[in-house]
């Protein structure tokens, strides 16, 4: 674990103006619900991977009616950041946050009903042992419900992408989604489910960098300082093309442990 978070206080703050209290990804509740559609997770004792700050945990909790949710993440800030939230959404008989190393999945095989997780598994380099983690953990029928940001091919990133990459500056690990249904096949799933979120992402994109851009730009940067806020802009003026080009490609992955 890097002793400088990529999600401190600042980030944190960040993201939650842009994409709601306790959510450092996109889309909110309603993005969650789809992630979960059809399946009941109520009375069922759930992981989420890369908590962040908290949202996610807390709603699968109260809102799903989860038995019980571990969140779990690498980083101190968002851990300190959910154990508040879920305290303060009165979510503390339910769900627990722990701060753990990155690497093998701190459960028991057979241990949990559902692995759920936001937007986190872009910062897991190794999608084919995670692949197998999430199924060692989880019990027979049990579900891998997930969103992440993929890239359409396992190539070598286009100019675009690459520079992208680079101006986020942050630990991205994206995989195609042709290698994700492999790792998840390959661990022993059925029932696997990628779905493109990618046109939904792209306007929503579109709609951010106006807004970043837009007449709160001022009150941005004196909130967060100026070359903060430019490198936002700068990360989201080079994302908005490759999603644009479909080769960043936000999808939810869902897979069935067998019985
Ligand atoms: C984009 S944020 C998403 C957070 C949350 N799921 C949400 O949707 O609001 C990604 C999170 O993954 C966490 N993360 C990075 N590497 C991880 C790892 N190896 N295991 C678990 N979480 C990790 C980061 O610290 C960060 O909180």
């Amino acid at each position: 674990m890097s002793d400088e978070a990529l999600y401190d206080q600042q980030v944190i703050a960040f993201l939650e103006e842009l994409w709601g209290d306790g959510f450092l990804s996109p889309g909110g509740v309603d993005e969650v619900h789809r992630i979960l559609k059809g399946v009941s997770i109520k009375g069922k004792t759930v992981i989420d991977i890369g908590c962040g700050s908290g949202a996610c945990a807390v709603l699968l909790a109260k809102e799903y009616g989860a038995k019980s949710v571990v969140g779990i993440d690498v980083e101190k800030p968002v851990c300190d950041a959910a154990v508040d939230r879920v305290q303060v959404d009165g979510a503390s008989e339910k769900v627990t946050i722990r701060l753990v190393e990155p690497g093998p999945l701190p459960f028991g095989n057979e241990d949990i009903d559902i692995v759920f997780s936001k937007d986190s598994i872009i910062h897991i380099p190794d999608k084919e042992t995670l692949a197998f983690e999430v199924y060692r953990v989880l019990k027979p029928g049990g579900y891998f419900l997930a969103s992440d940001w993929l890239i359409s091919h396992d190539h070598k990133p286009s100019p675009e992408m690459a520079e992208y990459l680079e101006a986020e500056g942050l630990d991205f690990a994206m995989a195609s989604p042709a290698r994700y249904e492999k790792a998840i096949k390959t661990a022993g799933f059925v029932e696997v489910e990628l779905v493109n979120r990618n046109s939904w992402y792209a306007e929503v994109a579109r709609a951010e960098l106006e807004w970043l851009l837009g007449n709160k730009k001022n009150k941005l940067i004196e909130k967060y300082g100026k070359e903060f806020i430019n490198h936002q802009i700068n990360a989201w003026s080079k994302m908005v093309p490759v999603l644009s080009s479909g080769e960043h490609c936000p999808h939810h992955i869902r897979a069935r442990k067998p019985f």
